[in-house]
């Protein structure tokens, strides 16, 4: 068997298309186009890089980026006088902080004064625990992107085993959480974990977001699985892998994620996405949180 490889570079393009035609439509009504701040602190490069893709994509599809590009050493209270600032800011229905934030700041504590209701990363306990009750509002961008994809391939996920690898809680803790109310049968493995190999072997659909390339041995894949490689490193060369070895494992698997050019496009489709949809239910949103996505 030769796997389907799950074009996401396409599938993002799509839906970034999608979203454009929805806020040109949106601004055609006499509403304002959607206002995300996007926070950098310091210059790591790498990050200096999301940011910039990020602003990118946000002005492709006339959503309006404000950036705040701010230095190394700020202290954690200037952080927090500018989070307060912007929730109360009307213009503004999305913040996000490009993380890591350097160690003399409380990354918890920034993360969790940001308005839920802003909070398109979907970091905040708030959003969080909205989606471990099934009920999720803003959901986090790369596991909500590997759930699109699924579902663009029609893929049918009730009742699979589903093997999550990373606990991280922005990538595999709410991936798991998706798959759960998905109706899969979800194993949630992590560096302690007794015998991987034998987890995977088990797995209808893998997901992996370990972060180290070649990993996960393509012979412990389950003929005929989902394979998902959030993973992404980039070697000295400059090439980027993901955790799967992919050219053994596509000869094994049904379907499987390219990398690059699988997860992450997603991921920024997702965040855009997300700041159309604050924009659209900030005037609906209430305390009690009863607005779903389903
Ligand atoms: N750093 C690495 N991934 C992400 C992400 O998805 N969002 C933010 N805000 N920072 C990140």
């Amino acid at each position: 068997m030769t796997a389907k490889i799950i074009d996401g570079k396409a599938i993002a393009q799509k839906i970034r298309e999608n979203l454009k035609d929805a806020i040109q439509r949106r601004l055609s009504q006499g509403q304002s186009a959607p206002g995300l701040a996007v926070i950098l602190v310091g210059d790591d490069p790498a990050s200096q890089i999301y940011v910039r893709n990020k602003r990118e994509a946000c002005s492709e599809c006339g959503i309006k980026s404000v950036a705040y590009d701010l230095p190394q050493d700020i202290p954690e209270e200037k952080l927090l006088s500018l989070i307060t600032q912007l929730n109360s800011d009307a213009s503004i229905h999305g913040i996000l902080i490009q993380l890591p934030l350097p160690n003399h700041i409380r990354t918890p504590l920034i993360l969790d004064s940001i308005d839920p209701k802003k909070d398109v990363d979907g970091f905040h306990p708030t959003n969080l625990g909205l989606l471990a009750q099934g009920r999720s509002y803003l959901r986090p961008c790369t596991p909500y992107g590997v759930m699109r994809l699924l579902e663009h391939e029609k893929i049918m996920l009730c009742g699979l085993n589903a093997v999550v690898i990373g606990t991280s809680n922005i990538v595999g803790k709410p991936m798991a959480l998706e798959l759960v109310n998905a109706k899969c049968t979800v194993t949630l493995c992590h560096k302690e974990t007794r015998d991987l190999k034998q987890a995977i072997k088990q797995a209808d659909l893998l997901v992996s977001a370990i972060g180290k390339a070649g990993v996960i041995n393509s012979e412990w894949i389950k003929p005929g699985a989902i394979v998902i490689d959030i993973g992404i490193t980039r070697s000295p060369n400059g090439k980027l892998h993901g955790d799967i070895e992919f050219e053994t494992a596509k000869q094994s698997a049904a379907y499987i994620t390219p990398v690059p050019g699988g997860v992450g496009p997603m991921t920024v489709a997702m965040l855009l996405s997300n700041t159309l949809f604050a924009a659209k239910h900030m005037p609906l949103y209430c305390a009690q949180y009863k607005i779903s996505r389903h």
